[in-house]
């Protein structure tokens, strides 16, 4: 994918989830949705072209390669929906495919306004191809963008990326429940998921030689400073990538380098690190490719057919809505 969202917070939604994330006893947390300011997502953007990130190639190349086998597991007419479609530029291929069949309408649904515009500049030359995007979140971009078909159109949403890889796998599961439930049988999804890799490489991914992904997570400080007031010394906080072996993931963290007292204006705290103590910013769960067929059936939905990158082990799974 291009670069997720860049999302506009107002600065109480981000100061009251600082101060309820930062001020607890235990684990300090950051939601992951405030690594993606303009900063952030651009960040993302050169970490999705380094040498040890190989997901969004993965993803792309998929796209690439399959786009005539996924439109063939798909009769009739089909609207396209795409959950955080940046750019939209790993879904040219497949719109070009479609459209060879019939006119095809493409509904980008994103959060941030400069990303929707990319993606309906770019994407709005392809013939026969009509773009109606939708500036909302996930959900009720969909609802919006499913309500607006025609009786015979079949639904096809696109969530790709291992965006689904952010979620907790509980909260993962409810989504595919949520999105389902906007859904009639018949329609499909089209989920990318990164899969389990040795872990030197998994660990490499995000913890890059050049520093891009420690900038990209040291800039959630850096945001809290820009929109808090706060007074981080990003110097004194370190960028960790860990494997969690129980839950599969890869967790990013800022650890402290030493005990300190940081100011939040913005957000009406102050909060205390000792040293080694660290903020967990983000969460990316791997897959197994046999993963994906429970979890459809479990949230309503069958694994019709699944694509494998050979390089970088990264699945693109449809699932139809029973
Ligand atoms: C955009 C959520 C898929 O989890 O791999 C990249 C974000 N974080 N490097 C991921 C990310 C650190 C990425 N996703």
């Amino acid at each position: 994918m291009a670069a997720p969202a860049i999302a506009q917070y107002s600065e109480s939604e981000l100061a009251a989830e600082a101060r309820a994330g930062l001020v607890r006893a235990g684990q300090k947390e950051l939601p992951s949705k405030y690594l993606y300011d303009e900063i952030g997502s651009a960040l993302f953007e050169v970490i999705s072209v380094l040498p040890e990130y190989g997901l969004t190639r993965a993803d792309e190349r998929l796209m690439r390669r399959h786009a005539g086998d996924i439109v063939a597991c798909l009769a009739g007419p089909v609207r396209v929906a795409e959950l955080g479609s940046g750019s939209g530029r790993k879904t040219r291929w497949l719109l070009e495919a479609f459209s060879l069949r019939r006119p095809t309408t493409y509904c980008p649904i994103e959060i941030s306004p400069t990303a929707l515009a990319r993606c309906e500049s770019d994407l709005g030359q392809i013939e026969r191809v009509s773009i109606v995007g939708f500036e909302q979140p996930y959900l009720d971009g969909l609802r919006a963008a499913a309500s607006g078909r025609d009786a015979q159109d079949r639904m096809l949403v696109l969530f790709l990326g291992s965006t689904i890889g952010n979620f907790d796998r509980d909260a993962a599961e409810r989504f595919l429940t949520e999105v389902r439930s906007i859904l009639v049988p018949g329609d499909a999804l089209l989920l990318g998921t990164d899969l389990e890799k040795p872990l030197p490489q998994l660990l490499k991914a995000y913890d890059d030689s050049l520093g891009v992904t420690a900038a990209f997570n040291l800039n959630i400080l850096a945001r809290m400073n820009r929109e808090l007031g706060a007074d981080f010394d990003l110097a004194a906080f370190r960028h960790e990538a860990r494997y969690n072996s129980v839950f599969r993931r890869v967790e990013m963290h800022l650890s402290s380098t030493r005990n300190q007292t940081v100011a939040i204006p913005g957000a009406g705290c102050a909060v205390s690190f000792v040293e080694g103590e660290t903020i967990w910013t983000e969460s990316s769960h791997k897959y197994r490719a046999e993963d994906i067929s429970g979890m459809a059936v479990r949230n309503g939905f069958r694994r019709s057919a699944q694509w494998l990158d050979s390089e970088w082990p990264f699945a693109e799974s449809l699932l139809i809505a029973r």
